[in-house]
């Protein structure tokens, strides 16, 4: 085995699906052991190790953490993907919506990292990665619940990475646009024209095309490595240009 993270161990939540799944395998690929910590961690690449939790339990990740541990033998990394999605605006979700999306998207990566923390201040290349996304900074229509967590989730990796730079710990987070998971698939199946809606989503790219969940999982892993030392309490957007750039259309 050779690679960067020879010697780590990384925790990947949400890790049976899309972007948490190519994370996983792009980090073992890269040396890693590696611990997948999802509702159904069934079907997992060879080589890593899964574990079913639900983040917006504490008891449970407390549990899983613990077992994926101990079979990993510390934590070095956390890559904090799992999240949910909801559509509408402030009129269309129930608060009974907005607690399930916040515990899941938001209050989740607090539980993980905090049970985590015992094993990252061992760690000498302590590194936690939060998925956010572009909704944590574009106005985008009807996903106000969505978006209020993903911003939430950009604000806590600028605390968390300040709470915990002087004990080594580095946080940060990515921003993808719109990228093809099996989430996106969902999306799409629900449109009244799954076409039409896919072809407005690829529009909207100035790349012209859907990122990858591949092009995420090789950022996450960019920012985990040993070797991005000084790279703390950054939001790096993986999202074809779309938060940034101005195309004639
Ligand atoms: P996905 O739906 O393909 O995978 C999500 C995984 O999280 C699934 O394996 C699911 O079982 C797991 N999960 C859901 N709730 C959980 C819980 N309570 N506890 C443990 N595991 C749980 O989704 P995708 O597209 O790969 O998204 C991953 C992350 O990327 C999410 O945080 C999402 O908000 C974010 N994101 C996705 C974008 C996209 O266009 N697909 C764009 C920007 C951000």
């Amino acid at each position: 085995m050779s690679g960067e993270f020879v010697g780590l161990s990384a925790i990947v939540t949400g890790g049976s699906s899309g972007i948490g799944r190519a994370t996983a395998v792009h980090l073992h690929a890269r040396g890693a052991q590696v611990a997948v910590l999802d509702l159904d961690p069934s079907g997992l690449p060879e080589g890593v190790a899964g574990f079913a939790a639900d983040v917006s339990s504490r008891p449970s990740v407390a549990a899983a953490l613990a077992e994926a541990a101990i079979t990993l033998g510390g934590i070095d990394v956390v890559v904090n993907n799992a999240g949910i999605g909801a559509t509408g605006t402030v009129a269309d979700n129930t608060d009974d919506e907005w607690r399930r999306v916040l515990d899941v998207n938001v209050v989740g990566m607090a539980r993980v990292v905090g049970e985590a923390l015992p094993w990252l201040r061992r760690s000498g290349h302590a590194s936690v990665v939060n998925v956010s996304s572009i909704a944590a900074l574009n106005g985008l229509p009807g996903r106000a619940l969505y978006s209020a967590s993903k911003g939430a989730v950009l604000s806590l990796t600028l605390a968390m990475a300040t709470d915990h730079v002087r004990e080594g710990i580095r946080v940060n987070c990515v921003c993808p646009g719109t990228a093809d998971t099996p989430w996106v698939g969902r999306l799409l199946a629900q449109a009244e024209d799954p076409a039409a809606e896919r072809v407005a989503l690829r529009a909207r790219q100035p790349i012209g095309r859907l990122v990858t969940p591949e092009e995420v999982a090789n950022a996450i892993v960019y920012l985990a490595s040993p070797r991005s030392g000084s790279t703390t309490g950054t939001a790096l957007d993986v999202d074809g240009g779309v938060t940034h750039l101005r195309v004639r259309p």
